[in-house]
Formats: structure tokens, C-alpha cells, sequence
């Protein structure tokens, strides 16, 4: 029996069990997944036990997304592109951190029909989601990435790291906008901002009937962002889709195998509802 293990501190809240777990049933492998509640001062350790062979692989959550990439014998391109690092990979008796966000939001947009290449984007934020998300959509070939975020200052940090422009409302002509996406953590549920959407109505309200809205908040499904969008008539994806393509991509570095997207996305989905 193989094990996958999550390393995060609190590490209770998360739907990578129920998805990963369902995942290794339904393809007949011997593995389960756990989550190990790692305080900082321990980090190191856990990375020594991540090296015994009985060990598949691992995720990476807060607040250890940074501390690892300093830790792992090797670091992805992605990964130190972003700065920061989800998945931890076993290669050749070396730990490699790789960071399956953006190709996981990427895969979250061709899920739904969205193709961004040439598009013109706006991103909300510049956290490490916003990171991911604006690498994701230069690499696809956006025609413009554009970050409006509340702290001007961890703007420029994310441009300088991973690129696009820094804007602002007042600059903003929503009519010329393709793509919305909110990497904020603005409407999620239990959080400061609960409630609330990141994108002024009255804006929302002018993008063009063809714009698309996504949001990477998963709890609640349908935020009020999403609400607003869907009553203006645009297109949305919702944050469930992000979350079950980075797990699908960490699942198919660590098996070799295609991930069984269906079942993950049921497993994340009863996991929510549990949660709800
Ligand atoms: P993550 O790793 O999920 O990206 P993060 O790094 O804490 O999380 O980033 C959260 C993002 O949400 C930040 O861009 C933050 O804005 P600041 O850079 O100004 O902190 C943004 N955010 C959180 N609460 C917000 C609020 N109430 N209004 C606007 N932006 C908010």
C-alpha cells in the first residue's frame, strides 16, 4: 500500500482526500491519501519521511507553499515561475516541487469552452492564486492580462514576477474585456469578504454578451460574482473547476495514469456538500 499525503497546517478542511482517494479506488491502485497536519517546525521532518519509498507523493498547502520550494532537491519551471509550489513529486530518489496550478486552470477554461488566446484578460488579485492564473493565460497566448488588485504594491510584485499590466477601474473599458477571472478570495465563504463581489455590478452589467466570468472561490459554488454574471447573461466557470484539474494533474504526475476526472469531480462535489 502506497501512500499520497497532504502536508499543511490546519490540514482538516480539505477536499483532496475524498478526490484523490476516489480516484486510486476506481483505477485499482493501492494507495490512499492522507492529511498530515504539519506546523512549520516540522516541515523538514515531514519532507524526510516523504523520501521512504512506501511514499507516492504529496500536496503542499498553506503555509507551506513557499518553504518548500527552498527544501525540494529540484524545483519545476512553473513552480519557481509562480513561486510557489502544491505538489511535491518523486523522481529518481529526489523531491521535486512542481506547482500544477496553472495548468490545472488552464485545463478548468478548455473544460468549459474558453479559449484565451487572444483574448483580453482582467485579474482580480495578486495572491498566490493570481500568480498561477496570470501565468496560466500569457502562456495561452492572451492578447493583454491586466491585474487590479486592492494593494498596488503586491501588483507590481506579481508583474514583475510572472508579467501582464497593472490596472485600474477608473482605466478599465469593461466592453473591450474577453475573460474575467476573480483570484481574489473575495465572496468566499467564511472569509472577510463573504457575501461580496469583487467586480462593481454596474460593470459587469456593460461587458459584452460573449465575456466570460470566472471565479477560482469554490465555497459557495455559485458566488455572488457568479450570480451577477449569469443574471447579466455572460458565461461563468466556477471555481470547482480549477480545484479538480490541479488535483487531476497532481494524481496523473504521481501514477503515470490519466486521471478519472468524472469521479474526482463527484468525490469534491459530495465533499462540498458535506461541508456546506
Ligand atoms: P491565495 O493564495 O488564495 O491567492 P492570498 O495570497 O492571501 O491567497 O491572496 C488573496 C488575494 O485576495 C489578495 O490579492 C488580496 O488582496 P491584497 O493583496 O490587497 O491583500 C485579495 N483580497 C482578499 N480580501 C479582499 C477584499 N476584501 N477586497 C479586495 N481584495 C481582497
Amino acid at each position: 500500500m502506497k501512500t499520497a499525503a497532504l502536508l499543511a497546517h490546519p490540514a482538516g478542511h480539505s477536499g483532496s482526500p475524498a478526490m484523490h482517494n476516489a480516484a486510486f479506488e476506481a483505477l485499482g491502485i493501492e494507495a490512499r491519501y492522507e492529511a498530515w497536519d504539519i506546523p512549520s517546525d516540522g516541515l523538514a521532518d515531514a519532507l524526510t519521511r516523504l523520501r521512504d519509498p512506501s511514499i507516492l507523493g504529496a500536496n503542499i498547502s498553506l503555509p507551506h507553499k513557499h518553504a518548500v520550494l527552498e527544501l525540494a532537491d529540484v524545483v519545476q519551471e512553473d513552480a519557481a515561475t509562480i513561486g510557489a509550489t502544491n505538489v511535491l513529486v518523486k523522481r529518481d530518489g529526489q523531491l521535486e516541487a512542481r506547482n500544477s496550478d496553472a495548468v490545472g486552470f488552464m485545463r478548468s477554461l478548455t473544460e468549459a469552452g474558453v479559449a484565451p488566446r487572444g483574448a483580453a484578460a482582467v485579474v482580480l488579485g495578486a495572491g498566490g492564486a493570481a500568480h498561477a492564473v496570470v501565468h496560466a493565460l500569457n502562456r495561452a497566448g492572451a492578447r493583454s492580462v491586466k491585474i487590479i488588485n486592492r494593494t498596488p504594491s503586491k501588483t507590481a510584485a506579481l508583474t514583475g514576477r510572472v508579467g501582464g499590466q497593472s490596472a485600474t477601474w477608473d482605466a478599465l473599458d469593461a466592453r473591450a474585456v474577453d475573460v474575467w477571472v476573480n483570484a481574489t478570495t473575495v465572496g468566499m465563504a467564511g472569509g472577510a469578504g463573504e457575501g461580496e463581489s469583487p467586480i462593481p455590478t454596474g460593470i459587469l452589467m456593460a461587458a459584452p454578451k460573449h465575456a466570460t466570468v470566472v471565479d477560482i472561490v469554490y465555497a459557495p459554488r455559485v458566488t455572488p460574482l457568479l450570480e451577477t454574471a449569469r443574471s447579466a447573461g455572460l458565461n461563468t466557470v466556477d471555481g470547482t473547476g480549477m480545484l479538480v484539474h490541479q488535483g487531476a494533474v497532481a494524481f496523473e504526475w504521481w501514477t503515470g495514469k490519466e486521471a478519472p476526472v468524472a469521479v474526482m469531480r463527484t468525490a469534491l462535489d459530495g465533499f462540498l456538500r458535506s461541508q456546506a
